[in-house]
């Protein structure tokens, strides 16, 4: 089994949209990984309602659109009408996190949660079951280009355990500072979602870089 990649489209040219998704398109990448901030639960605003719209129209991979954002429930059905099959919202922003899974699932979306990099893995003990996808944030929220914060590995192997324990079959993601140094031990110790931003778009040879990733056992 090869890990599954997400390059981050925050990473990529954003007055050359299109050329990034069709590099994506031709690539062996998975998912295209879409960064929604608020600029109030992260201290950054990236791209909205119509930009996500405009990739969709161009994509031919699924979209991972992880939702960086306070009161995420507001936009769930609005995100997937615009084309996401994918959505994770963060545990710190869900008051009512069954409820918000509940309502992704019903949206016929893949249902995800996030954790930043100071929230326990135990804390999903009671929610675990109900989730397709678990995504540990390695570096803080809201920027790209951020190096890969070294605790990830514990919290994989804690996830890791968790999920065998409750018979999840959840997956793992891992978002932030990946690159050719960590993605091999991460996908080792557990984690099946690989997404990548400034390691994949400020490489030569994007396409290519993609290809390391997805080869990398
Ligand atoms: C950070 C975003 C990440 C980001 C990753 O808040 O959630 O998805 O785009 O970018 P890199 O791979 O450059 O750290
Ligand atoms: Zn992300």
């Amino acid at each position: 089994m090869n890990p599954t990649v997400a390059p981050s489209i925050l990473a990529a040219d954003f007055a050359n949209l299109q050329d990034a998704i069709e590099m994506i398109n031709e690539s062996d990448a998975d998912y295209i990984h879409v960064d929604i901030m608020d600029g109030v639960f992260v201290p950054n605003i990236s791209l909205g309602l119509p930009v996500v719209e405009a990739i969709h129209r161009h994509a031919r991979k699924p979209l991972d659109v992880h939702l960086m954002i306070t009161d995420p429930d507001k936009y769930l059905a609005i995100f997937q009408q615009a084309g996401a099959s994918h959505l994770t919202v963060h545990y710190e922003a869900c008051t009512h996190l069954h409820r918000s899974i509940q309502t992704i699932k019903d949206l016929g979306c893949k249902a995800g949660v996030a954790l930043n990099p100071h929230t326990p893995v135990k804390l999903l003990e009671d929610i675990i079951r109900e989730v397709d996808i678990v995504l540990l944030m390695s570096v803080n929220p809201g920027f790209g280009g951020q190096q890969f914060i070294e605790n990830t590995f514990k919290k994989v192997n804690a996830l890791s355990r968790l999920i065998v324990e409750t018979g999840s079959h959840a997956r793992i993601e891992i978002d932030g500072g990946v690159s050719m140094e960590n993605a091999a031990k991460l996908f080792n110790a557990g984690a099946n979602i690989l997404v990548a931003g400034n390691f994949v778009f400020s490489s030569k040879n994007p396409a290519e870089t993609i290809k390391k990733l997805k080869n990398i056992v």
